[in-house]
């Protein structure tokens, strides 16, 4: 089981791995076609405890544009799941019918769980508010193509810093590149947990700030990443309904912004970011979206060990 490559967290990767990723990406993108059947005759399994749209349907999209199939679930109430099947059972059962497997799940730790009884890659797609390291491969791919460089950085997150699990694997995997910098907008009461500004920031050597007010932001960011506020992951709804229209960026905010800032999302938004603002330019959350397929098939194709 130990020669099995996994992708749970950001740093399972090096960033010689990574480069080597993208500059696959690179390539894919340059010329789709050449990759449509480095997958023929292998089976994703995407199995989605969570409810999603984009990372299910990206990797979907990525092994079928590789020449492979897809197996799954969408709603693990439709699974024996329901019949109360443990994960590593469920990991075990989908061995014997997939190649490789991407898995979101509500619970921390699952996709690690899950990377213990496979012999197959298991990708973690979302674990609850921990991780989500191909929406990081996804941010990277985008940030690398459109800036040309992941270093030297003045990296802005804006939003739910405390649930969102892109943020923190974005920023676990920004400040392994020099002279990155990070500022760090939140209210108060979602700001970064505190093993990011002490285990990560701090013991990397980044230097960083927190902020309250996103128009003191803008001005000095090369990349904005907004975030959403993660509903799902409150305890009360009273709490969400007053954190929820904390941030919105509109045209105003904008003028305050470089000519050569990105607006990153993940997506979906909800508020935070006006509808005037997509025909931005510097608004790339839509064109992410396709970075993230690239990103998927070469990782697909990494963790199979599949070249051309
Ligand atoms: N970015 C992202 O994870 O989107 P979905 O929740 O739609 O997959």
């Amino acid at each position: 089981m130990s020669e099995v490559k996994h992708l749970i967290s950001p740093l399972d990767m090096s960033t010689d791995e990574i480069a080597s990723l993208l500059k696959l990406a690179g390539d894919i993108k340059k010329d789709p076609k050449k990759y449509s059947k480095v997958c023929d005759g292998m089976k994703l399994a995407t199995l989605f405890y969570e409810p999603s749209t984009r990372t299910r349907l990206s990797f979907e999209t990525a092994m079928i544009n590789l020449g492979g199939n897809v197996i799954g679930f969408s709603d693990a109430a439709n699974s024996s799941v329901a019949k109360g099947e443990t994960i590593a059972d469920t990991i075990r059962v989908i061995n014997y019918f997939a190649d490789i497997i991407a898995m979101r799940h509500p619970k921390e730790g699952a996709a690690y769980v899950a990377a213990q009884n496979s012999n197959i890659p298991v990708i973690n797609a979302g674990d609850g508010g921990h991780q989500h390291p191909t929406q990081t491969l996804t941010d990277l791919n985008t940030i690398f193509s459109e800036k040309g460089t992941l270093s030297g950085l003045r990296i802005a997150f804006c939003g739910d810093l405390k649930f969102g699990r892109t943020v923190h694997s974005l920023i676990e995997a920004l400040v392994r590149y020099p002279r990155n910098s990070f500022i760090l907008v939140s209210p108060p009461e979602l700001r970064v947990p505190d093993y990011i500004r002490e285990d990560v920031l701090k013991a990397n050597g980044c230097k960083f700030t927190e902020l309250t007010k996103l128009e003191d932001a803008i001005p000095d960011a090369d990349i904005l990443y907004m975030t959403r506020v993660q509903k799902e992951r409150f305890f009360s709804e009273e709490e969400y309904i007053r954190m929820k229209d904390f941030y919105i960026l509109n045209k105003e905010k904008m003028a305050l912004a470089s000519p050569e800032m990105l607006v990153l999302h993940p997506l979906p938004r909800v508020n935070e970011i006006a509808v005037e603002v997509d025909e931005d330019p510097r608004a790339v959350y839509f064109k992410q979206v396709q970075y993230g397929v690239y990103a998927r098939m070469a990782l697909i194709m990494t963790l199979l060990g599949l070249s051309l």
